[in-house]
């Protein structure tokens, strides 16, 4: 496989959906423990995406193993979301909506969609050319998330 073959499979949610993988740690500042807890949740969330995402762009070679178990970390943490989220705690760090507490089972239901797309992208992960299409369902339950519930 080449890496070219990996660049013309990125497509553009692909692209999108790595920018939401975390570049620094900007936020582990927060004092208040429930709401580091559920940044941390995140950043898995987010450094499993990353897994994928160089998968993808052919930055790491594809390895079936390794792709399926980023994706079962990240539903097995998409899972804890509702629980983790819950307390409607605040931080001056946080980028949480007020919304979500309002909407909470809209919030809830999206977080069930993202652990459906890593668990659907768990068995399909058996390909290098299935790495791109996980990630566009999986980056597509990220952005329906935090397009109204985060800053
Ligand atoms: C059900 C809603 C929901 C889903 C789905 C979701 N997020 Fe989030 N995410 C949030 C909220 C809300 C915050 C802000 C939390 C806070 O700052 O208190 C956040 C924050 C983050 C952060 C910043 C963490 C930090 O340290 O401040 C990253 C990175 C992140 N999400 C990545 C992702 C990725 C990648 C996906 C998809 C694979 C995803 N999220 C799916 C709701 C969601």
């Amino acid at each position: 496989m080449t890496s070219k073959f990996f660049t013309l499979a990125l497509t553009g949610a692909t692209a999108a959906v790595l920018a939401l993988a975390p570049a620094t740690d900007a936020h582990s500042d927060a004092s208040n423990p429930a709401v580091k807890a559920r940044m941390e949740a995140m950043k898995v969330i987010g450094a499993q995406t990353k897994v994928l995402g160089d998968m993808a762009k052919g930055a790491t070679e594809f390895d079936a193993a390794a792709a399926q178990a980023a994706a079962a970390t990240m539903a097995a943490e998409a899972a804890k979301i509702p629980a983790l989220f819950e307390p409607q705690e605040d931080d001056p760090e946080s980028e949480a909506k007020p919304i979500i507490w309002d909407d909470w089972d809209d919030f809830t239901a999206k977080a069930m969609d993202l652990e459906a797309a890593a668990t659907a992208a768990e068995a399909s992960l058996t390909e290098a050319g299935a790495v791109g299409p996980a990630l566009g369902q999986i980056g597509g339950a990220c952005k329906a998330c935090h397009s109204t519930y985060r800053e």
